[in-house]
């Protein structure tokens, strides 16, 4: 499969690279700013591209990852070119394939959202780690199989989205990544309040999140819980709430907590967790 890409940023970078060292032809690439893509064809050992028809003719596969809110406006201009029989994919955790190439059916191209459920922060570096990445895929199900065994090949493991459920799989994800930084920020935040410098608030979480995280990793979330909620020490989840210095960051405490709670009683079924969860009602309902 030839692929072209479009979009010389972190995921354009990535992939090219990542599949261009495992036997895939990169055409090369096309972006807005034509040295992103000269820097990009540069690394990864294929042509630069000033002309998207071109690019297009040239490859069996294009890749448009440009930030999502270019993906459509990016797809309309390559459908004014010869697109049949061409797959066409994003890289979208949020958007299914149908929300990004409307009408891709009456130009008789295929199209697909492929999505590496990766964190990729480099553009030079990010593809010596996206063989453990899931790729999670979506679009015309006859030529899913392709990109299965494709990717199979590269040694990345592939999941299948439905399209009504991309959204709902996006928010899942950034639950575990975007959504921790919120967490660790807050947790720092209260940290300084306490008396630590903000750098050494980030130095003394160290240990806490990386040993955390290697324990949630290796056994699970429910095993790795610890702390008052598993224990049911109603007290010091009170005294908890009592003492957070705004209405914002109490309901924060106070969801999870509710859901640790649910945890908890999955992980210590003899345990009755009703108490925790009379300190945890909202405060109209306490
Ligand atoms: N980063 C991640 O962790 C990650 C993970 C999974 C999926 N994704 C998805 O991958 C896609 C790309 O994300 P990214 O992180 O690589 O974004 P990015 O680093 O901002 O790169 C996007 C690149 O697209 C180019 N571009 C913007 N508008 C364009 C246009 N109209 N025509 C042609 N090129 C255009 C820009 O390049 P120049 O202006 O330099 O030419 C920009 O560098 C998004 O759909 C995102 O949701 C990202």
């Amino acid at each position: 499969m030839k692929t072209g890409i479009i979009g010389a940023g972190k995921v354009g970078f990535t992939l090219g690279k990542f599949f261009s060292q495992r036997g895939i032809k990169i055409t090369g690439y096309y972006s807005r700013n034509p040295e992103s893509a000269r820097q990009a064809a540069a690394f990864t050992d294929s042509s630069f591209y000033d002309n998207l028809e071109k690019l297009i003719e040239d490859s069996d596969a294009i890749f448009i990852t440009v930030p999502d809110r270019a993906i459509t406006e990016v797809y309309r201009q390559i459908s004014r070119y010869e697109i049949n029989d061409k797959y066409i994919c994003h890289c979208s955790g949020a958007m299914s394939s149908g929300d990004a190439f409307p009408g891709i059916e009456k130009t008789g191209a295929h199209g697909f959202s492929i999505h590496p459920l990766f964190p990729i922060s480099s553009k030079y570096e990010a593809y010596r780690e996206l063989s453990d990445a899931f790729f999670c895929l979506e679009g015309e199900a006859e030529y899913l199989p392709e990109f299965e065994d494709m990717l199979g090949k590269l040694g990345c493991r592939t999941q299948r989205i439905e399209a009504k459920s991309k959204i709902l799989y996006h928010a899942a994800c950034a639950m575990a990544s975007n959504l921790v930084c919120g967490l660790v920020q807050q947790s720092q935040d209260l940290l300084t309040v306490c008396g630590f410098s903000p750098e050494q608030a980030a130095e003394a979480l160290k240990p806490l999140i990386s040993s955390n995280v290697k324990h949630i990793l290796e056994d699970g979330a429910i095993a790795a819980l610890t702390g008052p909620a598993e224990r049911c020490d109603v007290q010091t989840v009170k005294k908890h709430l009592d003492s957070l210095p705004s209405a914002d960051t109490r309901e924060l405490y106070r969801l999870l907590s509710m859901r640790l709670a649910k945890m908890a009683e999955t992980k210590n079924p003899q345990r009755d967790y009703e108490p925790l969860r009379e300190v945890l009602l909202p405060t109209e309902g306490r």
